[in-house]
């Protein structure tokens, strides 16, 4: 009994978009491995514990194979109609082995079912990543080992700060990176528990063994309250915190490539590979791989502010909202495998201009603060009139010019009377770099030993 006037749409109109607003299959389809590993677990525990006949399992179990088979053959027909990868393949199991397939869900839930498949992807890329971030780290410390010595102005604020080695830049790099690595161990060892057999939302009344199913699936342990296993996504949060973290740390690198690859830097040189040119300046080269890592970052970082939204003031249990968890983690792991490729890529094979790098160095009284700590060191100056004396050297040299070791002993006595020759040998950039022997400081012998740390740490991890 549907409106004569727009009845015809609607009979079938609001049936088609609620399809279409429900369906996940768009996009859960890539959970099909590890659904099937789910349930052939389910059923293999289901079977040993008598819940359902040895021979069922074993149908079940070959059927989940060839539909594993077919859909890595790309032979399998996903249906909208049935909702999502757990419906869909659970009906063509239906097809091939028939009745028993009705088995396979005894004591399990699609709330379960859900919260373990995805658990288990989302702990398989972080595998992943972090194997993909290793090669990363390895392609830094080889870049590290080779400049460990290789002098270049460190900034604050932008500017010409002190000098520093441009190894100690790229080590910054690793410790950051191996922080990342680290939250992906974390995570992984938070997350390392097997929500299966939560059911629905309050567990069953069958007698499952939840640590046999765990363990099959290489999980340390089940979770312990089912409530909670189905509706807990800090796993995919977590995923997300550190995507984001990982990203950002990508972006200033990236940010930095861009500077450092322009013609009034010049301190890289980005191979073909890695840039591109324009269409109408033929002197251009421009960095749109490191400029779109930079982008990307903006992406990633969305999607966790995405889930946390999602995820902000749902009732216990579930709640369908949090089908949108997926499309989250999905783009934003796709879009740190691809940032990650790209910056192995660049860092590996970017050319190293030393002797720009070296030049910048110098420029900017970038050695001022050498000078204030050899009045400290030799004349015994407190550091405040240290830096004021210095202060006008730099001053002076500046209304002349020049850099600051290019002032004449004359000159900086007009500045301070005590100072004597020896003050040259630290306003070097070599110098002043070889004199910061601080624990975790730019001397290229800290560097060095830096870099040994790290090469023994990440070799055994
Ligand atoms: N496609 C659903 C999801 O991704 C699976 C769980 C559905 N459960 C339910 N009770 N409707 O969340």
């Amino acid at each position: 009994a549907s409106n004569a006037m727009w009845g015809g749409r609607f009979a079938s109109g609001p049936a088609a978009i609620m399809e279409a607003i429900n369906a996940s299959i768009g996009f859960d389809k890539k959970l099909y491995a590890q659904d099937i590993r789910g349930s052939i677990a389910h059923s293999e525990m289901l079977a040993e514990t008598r819940i359902i006949e040895r021979q069922d399992q074993e149908k079940i179990a070959h059927g989940l194979n060839t539909i594993l088979a077919e859909i890595e053959a790309g032979d399998f027909e996903f249906s909208t109609r049935l909702e999502d990868i757990h419906m869909n393949i659970e009906a063509r199991l239906a097809e091939l082995i028939g009745p028993a397939a009705g088995r396979l869900h005894t004591a399990r839930s699609r709330n379960d079912q859900v919260a373990l498949d995805f658990r288990l992807w989302v702990k398989d890329e972080l595998h992943r990543v972090a194997e993909a971030l290793k090669g990363l780290i390895a392609a830094f410390l080889t870049r590290a080992e080779h400049h460990a010595a290789t002098v270049m102005p460190g900034f604050t604020h932008m500017q010409t700060a002190q000098p520093v080695t441009f190894g100690h830049h790229c080590m910054a790099y690793i410790e950051m990176f191996s922080r990342d690595l680290s939250r992906m161990r974390d995570a992984i060892e938070r997350m390392d528990e097997s929500p299966l057999g939560a059911a629905a939302l309050a567990g069953t009344g069958f007698p499952i063994d939840r640590q046999m199913t765990a363990k099959a699936l290489g999980f340390r342990e089940p979770t312990r309250n089912s409530l909670d296993s189905v509706s807990d996504r800090d796993f995919a949060l977590e995923f997300l915190s550190i995507a984001a973290i990982c990203a950002t740390h990508l972006s200033r690198l990236a940010e930095e490539i861009v500077i450092w690859s322009t013609p009034q830097f010049g301190f890289v040189r980005l191979s073909d590979s890695f840039s591109t040119g324009s269409s109408i300046m033929p002197q251009k080269k421009n960095p749109d791989a490191a400029e779109l890592v930079r982008a990307k970052t903006g992406r990633v970082n969305g999607h966790l502010i995405g889930l946390l939204t999602v995820m902000k003031g749902l009732p216990l249990t579930y709640s369908k909202d949090m089908q949108e968890d997926k499309e989250a983690v999905f783009d934003a792991a796709e879009t740190l495998d691809l940032m990650l490729a790209a910056m192995t890529g660049m860092v590996g094979d970017m050319e190293i201009n030393e002797a720009a790098m070296k030049k910048a160095a110098g420029s900017g009284y970038s050695t001022a603060t050498d000078l204030a700590d050899w009045l400290v060191r030799t004349l015994g100056l407190p550091f405040r009139e240290a830096h004021h004396v210095t202060g006008r050297a730099v001053a002076l040299a500046e209304s002349r010019k020049l850099g600051l070791e290019k002032l004449s002993l004359k000159d900086l006595q007009s500045v301070h009377p005590g100072i004597t020759d020896d003050v040259f040998s630290v306003l070097s950039v070599q110098n002043s770099v070889k004199s910061r022997t601080s624990f975790g400081g730019t001397a290229p012998a800290e560097v060095r030993k830096q870099i040994r740390y790290w090469k023994k740490r990440l070799g055994k991890a």
